[in-house]
């Protein structure tokens, strides 16, 4: 494991549904002890707590549209203002849209790492709120296959695939033999929507990206171990670069 008091930094990771943004996240906490913001996570827990936006979430997830800006924009500011990420966090699922990018750089600007980061003089550190982004590029009929073969714990929230990652006994978890779930939104049709929305509006986020050169994008066609040890290297470049 990497020091668990380093200044780490925002990390995002981008990657249409199925890439293994919520798999590689999970990697990075474990290394870097900074934790996972999956905003699908946290959407998903107010339609099981059934809050009203939970409600107006769920009809909308279902269907394999985007929640609008407006009700996400609180929903991570609320997360990011817990003190668990002062030393970084990663993003899994956000921003998605150019105006939640947008958002993301005001709020990490302004109000968040500003007070922060600071050097032994005092000093804010230049560059420090400059996320690490990352993108996971995998092949279209690979989506598919990862997205319908995935099955979770709903105990334990462990992710398995029935194609490369099954569990020892069919549909029951490994670690307390729970039964396995499907998420809703991974049938087959929803899934298509899904994929065509992440073309239409997370397109734009890489290039909003790729523009400020805070860019890298990683072959997330490797195996599990292969793509994590990759997204490490650019992680530990960056923090070498501060
Ligand atoms: P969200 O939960 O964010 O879903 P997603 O982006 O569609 O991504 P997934 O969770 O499907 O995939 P993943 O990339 O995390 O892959 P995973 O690691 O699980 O969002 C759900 C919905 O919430 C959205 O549709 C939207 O409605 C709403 N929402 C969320 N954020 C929003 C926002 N910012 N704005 C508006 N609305 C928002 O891996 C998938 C499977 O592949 C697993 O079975 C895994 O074991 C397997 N796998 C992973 N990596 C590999 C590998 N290298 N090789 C083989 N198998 C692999």
């Amino acid at each position: 494991m990497a020091d668990n008091t380093a200044h780490i930094g925002p990390v995002l990771l981008l990657g249409p549904p199925g890439a293994g943004k919520g798999t590689q996240a999970r990697q990075i906490v474990e290394r870097y002890g900074i934790p996972q913001i999956s905003t699908g996570e946290l959407l998903r827990e107010h339609v099981a707590r059934g809050t009203e936006l939970g409600r107006e979430a769920k009809a909308i997830m279902d269907r394999g549209y985007l929640v609008p800006d407006d009700l996400m924009y609180g929903i991570v500011a609320g997360r990011l203002h817990e003190p668990d990420c002062r030393r970084g966090f990663v993003l899994d699922g956000f921003p998605r849209t150019a105006a939640q990018a947008g958002w993301l750089d005001a709020f990490l600007r302004k109000e968040f790492f500003e007070n922060e980061v600071r050097d032994s003089t005092g000093s804010y550190k230049a560059g420090a709120c400059a996320p690490v982004v990352i993108q996971l590029a995998v092949d279209y009929t690979q989506l598919l296959l990862r997205i319908t073969g995935r099955r979770t714990c709903p105990t334990d929230g462990r992710v398995y695939n029935i194609h490369f990652q099954p569990p020892k006994v069919d549909e029951l978890c490994d670690v307390d033999g729970t039964p396995l779930i499907t998420r809703n939104d991974d049938r087959e049709e929803v899934v298509r929507e899904r994929l065509s929305v992440y073309q239409e509006q997370t397109g734009p986020v890489v290039e909003y990206y790729r523009g400020q050169g805070q860019f890298v994008t990683v072959n997330a066609d490797l195996p599990i171990a292969q793509v994590t040890a990759e997204i490490f290297g650019v992680i530990d470049a960056r923090n070498e670069c501060q």
